[in-house]
């Protein structure tokens, strides 16, 4: 049988640990020098996210991931969970303009930030231009890994024009590109099980203006 490294990290100790430090972080001033130790029952903390333009006041288990504070509290449920793992991009949504997989990240760390969703882009009667293409390209079959999808797919044209290089990019001191390859890569972490990956691209280069 092998060994267990001494080095070896579970995902529940990293969750429980970012869970510890978000909780240093919002004990007040004076406990903070002290010696003051973790209780048993973290109980509630308060926090406020302005989602879709909207302040939110929450009182949430430390625990709590931004995933689980936006579905089962705020009940935005377009935000999907797909692998709970930060492995298949659902979940992803915008945070102070950046993408991230909001299972891996706890609601805690996110006290004051911006953060949009599927819901914040667009409605079904006043879609983001990237939702149309979505409709437009048939850019999905099941709809599940979409929410996601779109979410990327808006941050990434941003990343591309505010100069964000990639992986791709034979210069990487050169201003990035729309191109099919330069977007394909940076849309690498949303996962498609239906495999509507063309479609996908072929949107997001109607909303980029460029050749698909
Ligand atoms: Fe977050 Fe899969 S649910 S990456
Ligand atoms: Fe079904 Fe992407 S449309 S998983």
């Amino acid at each position: 049988m092998a060994e267990k490294s001494e080095f070896s990290v579970s995902r529940r100790g990293v969750i429980m640990g970012s869970a510890a430090t978000a909780m240093a972080a919002h004990a007040p001033a004076e406990a903070q020098g002290g010696r003051t130790t973790m209780p048993a029952d973290p109980g509630l903390m308060p926090l406020t996210l302005k989602v879709n333009g909207q302040s939110r006041a929450l009182s949430l288990d430390p625990r709590t991931t931004l995933l689980d504070a936006l579905r089962e509290h705020l009940h935005l449920t377009g935000t999907k969970k797909g692998c709970d793992h930060g492995q298949c991009g659902a979940c992803t949504v915008i945070v102070n303009d950046q993408r991230i997989n909001s299972c891996l990240s706890l609601a805690l760390q996110h006290d004051g930030d911006a953060i949009t969703t599927i819901e914040g882009l667009g409605t079904p009667e006043a879609m983001h231009p990237m939702q149309a293409a979505f409709v437009r390209h048939d850019g999905y079959q099941c709809g599940y890994c979409t929410p996601g999808q779109i979410c990327s797919a808006v941050a990434v044209l941003d990343e591309i024009k505010r100069g964000i290089p990639s992986h791709v990019q034979a210069d990487i001191t050169a201003r990035p590109q729309a191109t099919n390859a330069e977007m394909r890569e940076r849309m690498s972490g949303n996962i498609c099980r239906c495999g509507a990956y063309s479609n996908i691209a072929d949107a997001m280069a109607e909303v980029a203006g460029v050749e698909a």
